[in-house]
């Protein structure tokens, strides 16, 4: 079982950045979090982190056969991004929507995303959380999609 945890832009920025918003974890902690669970749960994990739209559709593109699940923080290409949208249609390889922060109780223009629709879920909300939720159903996901 091989998930592939993708990160948008600013995410390099976590531990400093607005942490009433996103917590004091540094990107590199969550995954170390993530890594522990992962072991626990016998899963293989890649972690990646983008500042670069088109690097974060090229992962998505490469991810076909390799990866069974993808775990995607698209950060603000999440409202933004039909290129994002596109590639986890075209490839799918079934991926979960993440965020830390509840985006629904923000600014309205992250009430929208335009991945949504074509990922299996979301999770929002619980912070760095948010991902260890994520493996979970990834797990999950991957048990019942066979
Ligand atoms: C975010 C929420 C987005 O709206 C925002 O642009 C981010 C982070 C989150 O994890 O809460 O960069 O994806």
């Amino acid at each position: 079982m091989k998930i592939l945890f993708l990160n948008g832009p600013n995410l390099n920025l976590l531990g400093t950045r607005e942490p009433e918003v996103y917590g004091r974890l540094t990107l590199k902690d969550i995954e170390a979090k993530v890594r522990d669970r992962a072991a626990k749960l016998g899963a293989e994990i890649d972690f990646r982190q983008s500042n670069l739209e088109g690097e974060l559709v090229a992962w998505i593109q490469q991810s076909k056969g390799i990866y069974n699940v993808i775990v995607l923080n698209a950060a603000a290409y999440t409202h933004t991004s039909i290129a994002l949208r596109d590639a986890i249609s075209a490839v799918g390889v079934p991926t979960i929507e993440i965020h830390l922060s509840n985006v629904h109780a923000r600014e309205e223009f992250r009430h929208k995303s335009l991945i949504a629709p074509v990922c299996k879920g979301q999770i929002a909300g619980f912070g760095a959380e948010s991902y260890v939720l994520a493996l979970e159903a990834a797990v999950t996901v991957n048990a019942t999609s066979k």
